[in-house]
C-alpha cells in the first residue's frame, strides 16, 4: 500500500488562531481528520509538523528511504530554504510525488511570498484553497495511484 507523509513547516501548529482571515479557522487536527477520512483504506498516511528546518529535511530523507509520497506545506521555508529544496529534489528524483501546498495564495500576498524555491522541484503545487489545498493534493495522489479502489502496490 502506498504511503503519504503530510509535513507542515513552521508556525502551522498555530492554525486555527493564526491570522484566521488569511489561513482560515481549521486546525491541524481538523486537516488531519479530513485527510484520514479521504485516505480511508487506500493509503497509509502520517502527519508531522516542525518549526525546524533540519527536522523537516530529515523527514524528507526518511520519505525517500520509505518510498513515501509527500504533501508538504513548507510555510516560510518556501521562500528561501535551498536546503529544503534540495531535500524535495531527492524525493521527486526518487520517482515519488511531492505536492507543495499552501492554504493561502502566496502570489496574492506580499512580494517576498511570490517566490517559491521549492516549486521547481515539486511534482505540482496547490495553493489558495485553505484546508482544501491539502485535500486536493491527497485526491491527486490517490488518482495517481489508480483511484481509491485500486489496491496496486507496485505503482507509487
Ligand atoms: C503558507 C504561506 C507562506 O508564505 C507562509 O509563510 C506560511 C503559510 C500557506 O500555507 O499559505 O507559513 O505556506
Amino acid at each position: 500500500m502506498a504511503h503519504v507523509l503530510v509535513a507542515h513547516g513552521p508556525n502551522l501548529q498555530r492554525l486555527g488562531s493564526r491570522e484566521p482571515e488569511i489561513y482560515g479557522t481549521a486546525t491541524l487536527a481538523d486537516i488531519e481528520s479530513a485527510l484520514r477520512a479521504r485516505a480511508s483504506d487506500s493509503l497509509e498516511i502520517s502527519f508531522e509538523q516542525t518549526d525546524d528546518e533540519a527536522t523537516l529535511i530529515g523527514l524528507l530523507h526518511h520519505a525517500v528511504d520509505n518510498q513515501s509520497h509527500v504533501i508538504l506545506n513548507p510555510a516560510a521555508f518556501t521562500h528561501y530554504s535551498y536546503a529544503l529544496r534540495d531535500a524535495c529534489a531527492l524525493v521527486t528524483g526518487a520517482g515519488l510525488t511531492l505536492i507543495e501546498v499552501h492554504l493561502s495564495n502566496p502570489h496574492a500576498r506580499e512580494e517576498f511570498r511570490h517566490q517559491s524555491v521549492i516549486s521547481a522541484v515539486a511534482t505540482g503545487v496547490i495553493a489558495g484553497f485553505g484546508a482544501d489545498s491539502y485535500v486536493l493534493a491527497l485526491d491527486q495522489i490517490i488518482s495517481l495511484q489508480g483511484g481509491p479502489s485500486h489496491g496496486n502496490n507496485e505503482r507509487h
